[in-house]
């Protein structure tokens, strides 16, 4: 590229990102759940806690533990279906009664699991069929937990009795404070004939007619027409990839449908019995088998499971912050908590990784926060003697030992306690949003590109360069409210449909800033290729046209950034042709050399960014993020110290900060103002410094 040209595109590029208009549309919060008013005024804090595991004479001293310890909460139950219904039809709560008797007595208040994750033994040997079948056609047996077919009769019956004697026995419980529905749903996918009529009459209810599931699916190819509902197979996957993709998305959409749907059997019957108890679910975070979107809405509030286990990098953060970020993006921003946050080291048949310095996982539960969790509870109180999990450690060991792990959760409760008034009502407002597509990233299991092509790699580099910048991030899913957002970034937004690419539109239109990347708008929602050129819906708002593309193919590509500087890239080029658009980045290798990699399209009030590519090194994603988002509400005059974490909540005006260290060493980060440290009081100087593993939670004073 010549100098003049380089130079005109940074000129361009610089005006575009600090040229913004601001947004005259806020937000409208949704009337949103608040836990800590749930929860008599005290933040959820707690652990999950297996009474019917220890001999009876120990639960009075493990209450006693838990409050010295500034716990309030525990989770119950949740496997716990034998102990419940000891024989078909015939229940006893007298154990789990006295249980919440000791607990409540110590201030500790109880969620209760339906246990239909565990389904007894006895239930399995009278209606085998229960089990799911995987796709060879053998049923699991009895041994694990959680593999039942979603469609069995046998088992939605066994399901409606327990959770509706639950209920009964506990809608006026005052010690219950509400319900946990499962546990972790979402796998595995059953393979058997009640389930294969089930997606049949799922296609129907769809497509109401053959011709039009034909013409969707695009079944002429192969000669796979189906004349009869009957016929349609489920996507086998020891067919390989050979399945037709779009029945293949359907089935995923089928399943992801279906086990809502179990869930809302379930909420159902408890909202009917017992209106007053709130409901939740734990969620998974990253998981993908499941649109979290679409779980969540029959939910007073989510609840996930977080086991940052970093491996050896405990500096990296943005794996648990991108998923705290879902889970609130995935019931409209709103508030969550953690039903399970790691409380020890993770394992089963092994351990899966070293010990952790205590001072994470005070750090951990305090990065939950810091991202919109009003509740925290451990998984688990104390590790268990039997079973899978013995070497999965909870906060105490087998030996009830007070231990370092005890001693730190004990203080982060405390102050968790101390910190509660100033929590209650705040929330998370980003400007800058991750826009994930579980359409996109199912079509992309089903097709996975290249070899090297990862979805969530391409969330998490984007989101990391902003989260480094000093953005906060909120996760966005297609149905949700864009508005009042700066910048949207939708990485390989893959999946398009007319009405997502309407959404999109309209944002650009009213002020917006919209990053889009490679293989975008390539696929409509039946997973069938446009006929558009590319990338398809989305080609005039990214004033672009592809002709062109190159797979990985081990060659060496670079990319030239307006200031002349070059950035390693790889899995995929797309080579684009600008058309209202201006060039931006261009490649410098190949027969493709000098042509356009990276675009800026100005649409109505806003402006279009496509990368073409993937860039090797963060770096690239780094400049990107400054370009496009000069400067941070905080004024960080440079990225943050490599393990360092900022984020903040908002109450009204206040700003509530949240300065967190990962690394072994001290840290210092530049905010441009001093603050008031709402642990100690102390004024905090505009340099503040976080000695290892440590947090600041700060106010602006
Ligand atoms: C999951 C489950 C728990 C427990 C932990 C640890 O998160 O929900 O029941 O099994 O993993 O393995």
């Amino acid at each position: 590229m010549n100098p003049k040209m380089k130079c005109l595109i940074a000129v361009a590029w610089f005006a575009m990102v600090t040229c913004s208009p601001v947004y005259a549309q806020e937000r409208t919060p949704s009337k949103r759940f608040n836990l800590v008013e749930w929860n008599g005024g005290k933040f959820v804090y707690g652990a999950d806690y297996y009474p019917e595991h220890w001999d009876e004479s120990q639960w009075a001293k493990d209450a006693e533990m838990m409050q010295a310890a500034g716990m309030n909460f525990v989770r119950l139950a949740e496997f716990a279906w034998v102990k419940m219904e000891p024989a078909e039809g015939k229940f006893d709560f007298a154990w789990l009664d006295r249980a919440l008797k000791v607990l409540n007595a110590h201030g500790i208040k109880a969620v209760l699991g339906t246990p239909t994750a565990s389904p007894p033994a006895w239930l399995y040997a009278k209606y085998p069929d229960i089990a799911a079948m995987d796709e060879n056609g053998v049923r699991y047996r009895y041994g694990s937990r959680g593999n039942f077919c979603l469609h069995n009769p046998s088992f939605d019956a066994a399901t409606r009795r327990i959770v509706t004697a639950m209920a009964e026995h506990y809608k006026n419980h005052p010690g219950v404070i509400g319900w946990q529905i499962d546990n972790e749903l979402g796998d595995p996918v059953c393979y058997d004939a009640a389930c294969r009529a089930a997606f049949q009459r799922w296609c129907r209810s769809k497509y109401k007619s053959l011709d039009a599931l034909n013409k969707a699916w695009g079944t002429t190819f192969w000669g796979h027409s189906y004349l009869a509902w009957s016929e349609i197979p489920l996507p086998w996957n020891t067919l390989g990839k050979a399945h037709n993709p779009s029945l293949a998305l359907d089935h995923r959409r089928f399943h992801s449908e279906a086990t809502r749907d179990y869930l809302k059997l379930q909420v159902d019957i408890l909202r009917r019995i017992s209106p007053k108890q709130a409901i939740t679910h734990n969620l998974m975070g990253m998981y993908d088998g499941v649109d979290y979107s679409r779980l969540a809405e029959p939910l007073d509030f989510i609840a996930w499971d977080n086991y940052p286990m970093f491996g050896e990098n405990y500096a990296n953060y943005f794996g648990p912050g991108l998923a705290h970020d879902l889970m609130r993006g995935a019931k409209n921003n709103q508030n969550f908590m953690v039903m399970e946050e790691e409380g020890g080291l993770p394992g089963w048949s092994m351990f899966w990784g070293r010990q952790v310095a205590p001072g994470l996982y005070r750090a951990w539960a305090y990065q939950a926060v810091a991202h919109g969790a009003d509740g925290i509870c451990y998984f688990r109180w104390r590790t268990s003697r039997y079973g899978t999990e013995q070497y999965w450690q909870g906060i105490l060991d087998q030996d009830s030992y007070p231990n370092a792990r005890y001693q730190i959760i004990a203080q982060t409760g405390k102050e968790l306690g101390q910190l509660t008034d100033l929590l209650k009502g705040s929330t998370l407002s980003s400007k800058v949003a991750l826009l994930v597509s579980p359409d996109s990233r199912w079509a992309f299991q089903i097709q996975p590109l290249v070899k090297d092509f990862n979805y969530d790699r391409q969330l998490s580099l984007y989101y990391g360069a902003f989260r480094r910048a000093g953005h906060c991030v909120d996760v966005l899913f297609p149905q949700s409210d864009f508005t009042g957002y700066k910048i949207i970034v939708a990485p390989s937004l893959f999946v398009v449909d007319t009405k997502l690419a309407g959404k999109l539109t309209n944002f650009v239109k009213d002020g917006g800033t919209l990053v889009l990347t490679y293989r975008s708008g390539v696929k409509d929602e039946n997973n069938v290729v446009t006929n558009q050129t590319l990338p398809g819906p989305l080609a005039e708002l990214a004033g672009i046209a592809i002709h062109d593309f190159d797979p990985q193919t081990n060659q060496k590509q670079e990319v030239e950034d307006p200031q002349g500087d070059p950035h390693p890239a790889k899995v995929w080029f797309d080579i684009l042709d600008p058309l209202s658009a201006e060039t931006l980045a261009t490649y410098g290798n190949g027969y493709y050399a000098g042509k356009a990699a990276v675009t800026r399209n100005h649409f109505g009030g806003g402006s279009v960014i496509y990368v073409g590519t993937e860039f090797a090194s963060e770096d690239a994603y780094s400049k990107l993020a400054h370009y496009l988002a000069p400067g941070t509400d905080m004024r960080l005059d440079s990225n943050l110290p490599e393990g360092v974490e900022l984020a903040w909540r908002e109450k009204g005006d206040k700003k509530i900060v949240f300065l967190i260290n990962y690394t072994e060493k001290s840290q210092t980060v530049s905010l441009g103002e001093s603050m008031q440290n709402a642990l100690t009081g102390n004024v905090e100087p505009a340099h503040v410094e976080i000695p290892a593993f440590d947090v600041k939670v700060l106010t602006s004073k």
